[in-house]
């Protein structure tokens, strides 16, 4: 059969089609959140345009493909990682893609629609147990991957210090710098394994930017130091107890912050309302501290969110009304706190108009 053009059709060297799923990760979208009278910005970097609606898939194919090019990962092996989903979601999609099996490790602290979609991408579960707690269960999920890989000889890509990992995230500077007409002035990312912020900001640096690194961790977790407690935003954080790893570098972050599920989750519920788009409950914490902070910032200034995931993950969770009353997280009043503060910003931008118009 011959190749039949349409006469509507215009001549192109190369088809605008992709062959593996893989090949559809990055270039995800940046979106004006908020702007002020200033003329600040706070941009929402999109990570949940990703295959597998992660940022984490990035550093999944990194820590892959350094894997096989080590030897470390031979043809038809198999992948072993305790993972609170989206790690496990993008290992799971390289691994079906280049014939690999794949075991994550998990609890029940994580979203079940992450559990729901490694199961139907082929991956093997293994469940532990949160404890009474319901918490996660980092330290255990960890040392269970690390005795399934000891007796099958599977590989454990150890995303808390695989260098690979933070690798994973140099085209998403490259990509925010060529997006941009600015520098990104502040970037403010919320903080797990610590691959996404370090290594976003390590290879902005790189590229010439001035980035100021805003870290965040849930209220609980013991990153940068805090008291140890329980909490519902799932990805970031550690528990107490858990020994942060190497990817979380502490000389990159200029600043730490802690953010209580209540305010992340009330400003993952705002998002969603003002824009029609759904972040995920750590995307809600960071963006919580970039919306406090922007009314001290320096005119003009360039605030990028990384947003990990989105918030179709969690609509049996954050989004559900009364699975956040059953746990004391459903708060109106914190809503309401963060919707004026956005109508101020918006405020702000109309009266800068009026003043301009009247100079
Ligand atoms: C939803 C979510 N937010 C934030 C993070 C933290 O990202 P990183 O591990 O790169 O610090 C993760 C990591 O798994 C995550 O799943």
């Amino acid at each position: 059969m011959t190749a039949h053009t349409l006469p509507t059709q215009l001549p192109r060297l190369r088809e605008n089609v992709v062959r593996s799923a893989s090949e559809l990760i990055g270039s995800t979208p940046l979106l004006e959140l908020i702007r002020t009278g200033t003329g600040t910005r706070l941009l929402l970097k999109l990570e949940q345009f990703n295959p597998t609606g992660s940022a984490k898939v990035r550093m999944a194919r990194e820590m892959v493909l350094q894997a096989e090019r080590s030897g470390e990962l031979r043809p038809g092996g198999h992948i072993v990682e305790p993972t609170s989903g989206n790690t496990g979601t993008g290992l799971a999609l390289m691994a079906l893609e280049r014939g690999y099996t794949f075991t994550a490790v998990v609890d029940d602290h994580a979203a079940k629609d992450k559990l729901r979609a490694m199961k139907a991408m082929g991956a093997q579960l293994v469940s532990v147990d949160s404890g009474a707690t319901g918490g996660p269960s980092t330290v255990e999920r960890r040392r269970i991957a690390a005795e399934i890989a000891a007796r099958t000889g599977a590989y454990r890509p150890d995303q808390h210090n695989n260098p690979h990992n933070n690798a994973g995230y140099h085209a998403l500077a490259a990509e925010l710098l060529s997006d941009l007409t600015t520098d990104v002035d502040f970037l403010v990312g919320a903080v797990g394994t610590g691959g996404s912020l370090c290594g976003t900001v390590e290879e902005l640096r790189r590229l010439g930017s001035r980035v100021y690194a805003l870290g965040v961790e849930p209220t609980g977790s013991i990153i940068f130091g805090g008291v140890g407690g329980s909490y519902w935003q799932t990805g970031a954080g550690s528990p107490a107890g858990f020994p942060v790893g190497g990817n979380v570098k502490y000389d990159a972050i200029d600043e730490d912050c802690r953010v209580r599920d209540i305010d992340a989750f009330a400003t993952a519920r705002v998002v969603a309302r003002r824009t029609g788009i759904l972040v995920g409950g750590t995307g809600g914490a960071a963006i919580q501290v970039a919306l406090r902070r922007l009314v001290h910032l320096p005119a003009s200034s360039t605030v990028v969110v990384l947003v990990c995931d989105a918030g179709e993950k969690y609509l049996d969770t954050v989004y559900d009304d009364d699975w956040l009353r059953e746990r004391g997280l459903y708060d109106e009043a914190a809503q309401q706190r963060i919707t004026r503060l956005c109508r101020a910003y918006d405020e702000s931008v109309r009266l800068a108009a009026v003043e301009r118009a009247g100079a």
